[in-house]
């Protein structure tokens, strides 16, 4: 399912069907230092909820071993990735393909892969879509494949900033069945993973998830 949020940082058009998102631009580099020390050489990767495509240009062109999958569930979305790839894309980095996460059984057909990316979207869902996003990521990843997941999150229950409190509230004015997720209850629905976390800036987390060999 995809929402109609108002989002603080929503992406701008571009003359083209490109669209730029300044969170994306900010967060790429945090991101992308963890990918290069954690992601393996080769293999295919999905990202989910891929935006802009921002991320996907760039990932792609830093790891050229990967075979990189862009996905996202909203047409306007899937275009302006697309309008990047034609524009700037390293032939590792393949055609959108439109993907809901949240609708259950969709690692049987995205998966199995080597990697799964996920940025910036847990906390603009419920927690049983979220459920369906983390138990697919578990079921789509091969044996000894690795997600990362990466956002903010609630720890024990609190929003780490006035800052997060204030969108985490903001998102929930909305609409009540979504916002931050904590940190402890996405860490539990990613088993058998094995999951290890690391702070990133602006109390942002990234969860490295690993499936048994
Ligand atoms: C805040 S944006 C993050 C985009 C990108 N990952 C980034 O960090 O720039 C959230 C994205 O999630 C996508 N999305 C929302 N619901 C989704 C769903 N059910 N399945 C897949 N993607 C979804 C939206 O279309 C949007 O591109």
């Amino acid at each position: 399912m995809s929402r109609k949020l108002t989002l603080p940082d929503a992406p701008k058009p571009m003359p083209d069907r490109r669209m730029s998102a300044p969170s994306a631009l900010r967060n790429a580099w945090p991101i992308l230092e963890v990918l290069e020390a954690h992601a393996p050489q080769t293999g295919r990767v999905l990202e989910i909820a891929a935006g802009t495509g921002e991320h996907a240009v760039r990932f792609a062109k830093a790891m050229r071993g990967l075979d990189w999958q862009p996905t996202d569930v909203d047409p306007e979305r899937l275009a302006s990735i697309d309008a990047w790839r034609i524009a700037e894309g390293p032939a590792n980095l393949f055609t959108p393909i439109a993907l809901d996460a949240t609708q259950p059984g969709w690692a049987a057909t995205h998966g199995p892969v080597e990697m799964i990316l996920l940025v910036n979207l847990l906390h603009l869902i419920s927690s049983p879509e979220a459920e369906a996003v983390l138990s697919g990521i578990a079921a789509a990843l091969a044996p000894g494949g690795v997600a990362f997941v990466y956002g903010p999150f609630l720890r024990d229950g609190q929003a780490t900033s006035q800052g997060d409190a204030s969108f985490h509230a903001s998102l929930q004015a909305q609409d009540p069945e979504i916002g931050y997720k904590d940190v402890a209850w996405v860490k539990a629905r990613l088993a058998p993973l094995s999951v290890s976390i690391l702070e990133r800036p602006a109390n942002n987390l990234m969860l490295i998830a690993r499936a048994p060999v």
